[in-house]
């Protein structure tokens, strides 16, 4: 007996022994309920432990962190992780702008179990942007692209049938709208709300504007700067015209959030943001929940709408201690279920292609995710993989120089030319040219 007891001592030991213990960490994002949604995903992970990762047995703990919601602030903070080489955080949420910026601070998913055999679900175009000279430095996890949410009620309520295909329409009916709101009494009403701080969510509205007057992409994707034009010049114009008739003179310091708080309150006619921004309008504390649709975002004169390309990675980090566990966390939180989980209740879009056949997704609040598929396939790129590893500060050059336009501390002109020479310094082997 004595025997006995002493050998399933040991055996017990030795079962907890093999079985180690790890805590990782999951750097999200900070807009709406992101760390609440981690969080529900980490649970259901963690509630499968152990978890058998190359042999070997885990019982893994996941502590979700937040991140700054500006992403502009958020990769200072990772160059921060990165300079000092800590492995304080194990998975960086990574802007679809930064594998080029980042990538050597990532380790390759593909040398991970199950990589190869998963990624082929994924949307080929993201899964490209994602691989640097030939790793995967990040598993898609969720797109996005610039919408515009307008308020059917208040169309309706001033004669008008859809929502504005071009810019100038936009501008008179939120200039119709927000006078016959005020005159009723809400001071506080205003027809365009959108993201113009200084920081990369500008970087997005202005790319919109900029393409959409036929102004390019601010460098194109073979390396020529072509954002000293006229077409750009008149694109900042009308939006420098906007600030402090239709939208409030603080657009100028708004991030999504701000632009949400605004639109969701119902003090806002129109506004520009992601589609996060609709499950949580649809939301029991919203006062616009049931009045409000999405649309691709307005034409400019020549008659062309851009909308600009977003979207997250899940990347692991060089300096992690446990990169192998944090590969296959990543690897669970960005797949099939949790992709739909997220779309169902984030309504962020998916990276993989089969979740928008999903029944499931068909028949919820954001079947109109598959309305708008060409729109968000169509979606403009911000030129990250020509400038990179130099894109932050390029992106930082280009805000810059709209922020001042906005604010009316430069001419639109002059700050395009300073703009032009600006790039030049930071890439002297690019060109300057004209858009095509
Ligand atoms: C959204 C987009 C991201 C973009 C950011 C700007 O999160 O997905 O790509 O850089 O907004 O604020």
């Amino acid at each position: 007996m004595r025997k006995l007891i002493v050998t399933l001592t040991l055996a017990f030991a030795m079962m907890a022994m093999a079985q180690q213990d790890v805590t990782v960490t999951w750097m999200t994002g900070n807009r709406g309920d992101d760390v609440e949604f981690a969080n529900s995903v980490v649970q259901k992970y963690m509630d499968a432990n152990p978890h058998t990762i190359n042999g070997e047995e885990y019982n893994v703990t996941v502590e979700v962190l937040q991140g700054p919601e500006s992403a502009t602030d958020r990769l200072g903070l990772y160059l921060q992780f990165f300079e000092a080489q800590s492995g304080e955080v194990d998975i960086f949420e990574i802007d679809v702008i930064w594998p080029g910026d980042l990538a050597e601070h990532l380790v390759d998913l593909y040398q991970y179990e199950g990589y190869q055999d998963a990624i082929s679900a994924y949307f080929p175009a993201i899964v490209e942007n994602n691989t640097v000279d030939g790793a995967l430095v990040g598993l898609p996890y969720f797109t996005d692209a610039g919408l515009l949410y307008y308020r059917t009620d208040l169309l309706e309520k001033y004669g008008f049938d859809s929502p504005p295909t071009t810019w100038d329409e936009l501008a008179s009916m939120a200039a119709t709208i927000q006078e016959g709101e005020r005159a009723e009494g809400n001071a506080d009403f205003w027809g365009y709300v959108w993201q113009g701080n200084a920081y990369e969510g500008l970087t997005c509205d202005a790319l919109e504007w900029v393409k959409s007057f036929g102004g390019g992409e601010i460098i194109s994707p073979d390396g020529v700067i072509t954002i000293n034009n006229e077409n750009a010049v008149a694109a900042l114009e009308t939006a420098a015209s906007w600030v402090g008739t239709i939208s409030p003179q603080g657009v100028t310091g708004f991030m999504e959030e701000d632009a949400r708080n605004m639109w969701q309150a119902g003090n806002a006619a129109f506004m520009r943001n992601w589609p996060y921004a609709y499950s949580l309008g649809q939301g029991e504390d919203s006062n616009v929940a049931g009045m409000f649709d999405v649309s691709p975002l307005p034409a400019g004169p020549n008659g062309t709408s851009a909308d600009t390309l977003g979207g997250w990675q899940l990347a692991v980090s060089k300096y992690s201690e446990y990169d192998a566990v944090a590969a296959d966390v990543v690897l669970f939180v960005g797949n099939y279920e949790n992709q739909l989980a997220r779309a169902l209740t984030q309504s962020n879009l998916p990276t993989i292609e089969a979740v928008y056949e999903d029944e499931e997704l068909l028949n919820s609040d954001v079947g109109w995710f598959n309305s708008l598929l060409p729109v968000f396939q169509s979606a403009v790129a911000r030129p990250s993989t020509i400038s990179a590893p130099q894109y932050g500060e390029t992106s930082r050059l280009f805000f810059t120089a709209v922020h001042d336009v906005l604010t009316g501390q430069e001419d639109a002109a002059t700050a395009l030319e300073l703009l032009e020479l600006d790039l030049q310094d930071l890439h002297p082997d690019f060109t300057v040219g004209q858009p095509e």
